[in-house]
């Protein structure tokens, strides 16, 4: 019999087949809000992957992105973006993904996230650890801000009222760079293979959270929110890092919360 996680791969490698079908003719898109964009491939990838969840497992919750909730009989409830990172992919930028995520009883026991960019499969199973492709995967060892590449995101609702940009530059100013790729659970999920040393972001959803903070967690990572208290997938921002970098970067947030520039802003 197939774990969960290995259906939710399959789901999520094929709904990844739909996304480049459309990727090869450049697709149109509305506005959700201001600049908050839908495709038709977010939904064709939504209506598809909430068929196979019924299928394989009917009594299961769903909680999806574009409006494909389903209540469940039983204490399991996915969670799934069907295509996050959607302003790159209407503008052809490579880097969007799948998620689904599978939470028991409020614990999160497995997630995936797929890039049918670059054809990778990023998956963690609670206690099993994390892989990229099949092989082991792990967070980085750096231990100095100074030394860091991170990234963040800035939301497409109330992007007006959001204080990220203080973090962003601080952060840009004092380590290797803050990259804004456009896919928060690629980003996670880069966390977890080492290619970043931390991610910080307000105001994701939880399906943009679910797979990554169960991947870097089972890579040795840690997912907090900013202040260092435990993650609510419902709460205002999050931070995902290597562990070893961890009090240092709240501490910092801590700093900038208070209102407090270790570099001033150029005048
Ligand atoms: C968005 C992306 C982006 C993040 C936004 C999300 P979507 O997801 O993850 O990186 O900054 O906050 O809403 O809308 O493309 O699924
Ligand atoms: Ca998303
Ligand atoms: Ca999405």
């Amino acid at each position: 019999m197939k774990s969960f996680v290995e259906i939710a791969a399959e789901i999520a490698r094929e709904s990844g087949a739909v996304i480049s079908d459309f990727a090869r003719h450049r697709v149109g898109f509305e506005l959700k809000g201001t600049y908050d964009l839908v495709t038709e491939a977010d939904r064709s990838s939504e209506r598809l992957i909430v068929e196979r969840l019924h299928q394989h497992f009917p009594t299961h919750a769903i909680l999806a992105e574009e409006g494909g909730a389903h209540d469940g009989s039983s204490e399991y409830r996915w969670y799934v973006d069907p295509l996050d990172g959607t302003t790159n992919f209407a503008h052809a930028f490579p880097f969007y993904n799948v998620t689904l995520a599978l939470e028991r009883a409020g614990e999160m026991i497995a997630g995936v996230i797929y890039d049918p960019t670059r054809d990778e499969m990023f998956q963690a199973e609670l206690g099993s650890g994390a892989f990229l492709n099949s092989a082991p995967i792990r967070v980085t060892p750096t231990a100095r801000i100074e030394d860091s590449l991170s990234a963040t995101g800035f939301p497409s609702r109330k992007r007006h009222q959001n204080v990220n940009i203080h973090f962003y530059y601080q952060l840009a100013m004092l380590s290797h760079g803050v990259r804004r790729a456009g896919a928060a659970a690629l980003d996670l999920a880069y966390v977890a293979c080492g290619r970043l040393d931390f991610f910080w972001e307000f105001a994701l959803n939880p399906w943009d959270m679910a797979a990554g903070s169960l991947l870097v967690r089972e890579a040795g990572g840690m997912c907090t929110d900013m202040q260092g208290a435990p993650l609510s997938l419902r709460g205002a921002h999050i931070l995902a890092d290597n562990t070893a970098l961890h009090s240092e970067v709240v501490e910092l947030f801590g700093e900038i919360f208070a209102g407090k520039q270790r570099v001033p802003l150029p005048q």
